[in-house]
């Protein structure tokens, strides 16, 4: 099983960014803890993050054959970008949507997911720990 991460604009602040929504934990802390969580179940990780989008797009893009699963952190596009839900329904790998935050819980502009439709699912709320409940949903992706 074969696992990439992708994580969208200001996640590499993560830490220093807005601690009372988004938590102390950096984004390097983030990644060692699901490297942690998918050795136990004997799954590969790739882990990027970047602020552009075009950027996450060829990573989507380039995911078909290479990845079982994408794990999206979309950040901020989360809300805007067509371009990330065109590629998610083009490649057709299972991609998974998380957020640190409970994104229905904050600005209205944040409770509209673009991406939520071509998803399988959507963990949102439990600060890193929404990384660790993506491994295992994951893992689990093609459990009935
Ligand atoms: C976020 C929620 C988004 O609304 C926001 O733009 C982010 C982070 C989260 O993980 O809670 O940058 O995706």
């Amino acid at each position: 099983m074969r696992i990439l991460f992708l994580n969208g604009p200001n996640l590499n602040l993560l830490g220093q960014r807005e601690p009372d929504v988004y938590g102390r934990t950096t984004l390097a802390e983030i990644e060692a803890k699901v490297r942690e969580a998918a050795q136990k179940e004997n799954a590969q990780v790739d882990f990027r993050q970047s602020n552009l989008e075009g950027e996450l797009v060829a990573w989507i893009q380039q995911a078909k054959g290479k990845a079982d699963v994408i794990v999206l952190n979309a950040a901020a596009y989360t809300h805007t970008s067509i371009a990330l839900r065109d590629a998610i329904a083009a490649v057709g790998v299972p991609t998974i949507e998380i957020h640190l935050s409970n994104i229905h819980s904050r600005e209205e502009f944040r409770h509209k997911s673009l991406i939520a439709p071509v998803c399988v699912g959507q963990i949102t709320g439990f600060g890193a720990y929404s990384y660790i409940l993506a491994v295992q949903a994951a893992v689990n992706v093609n459990v009935t």
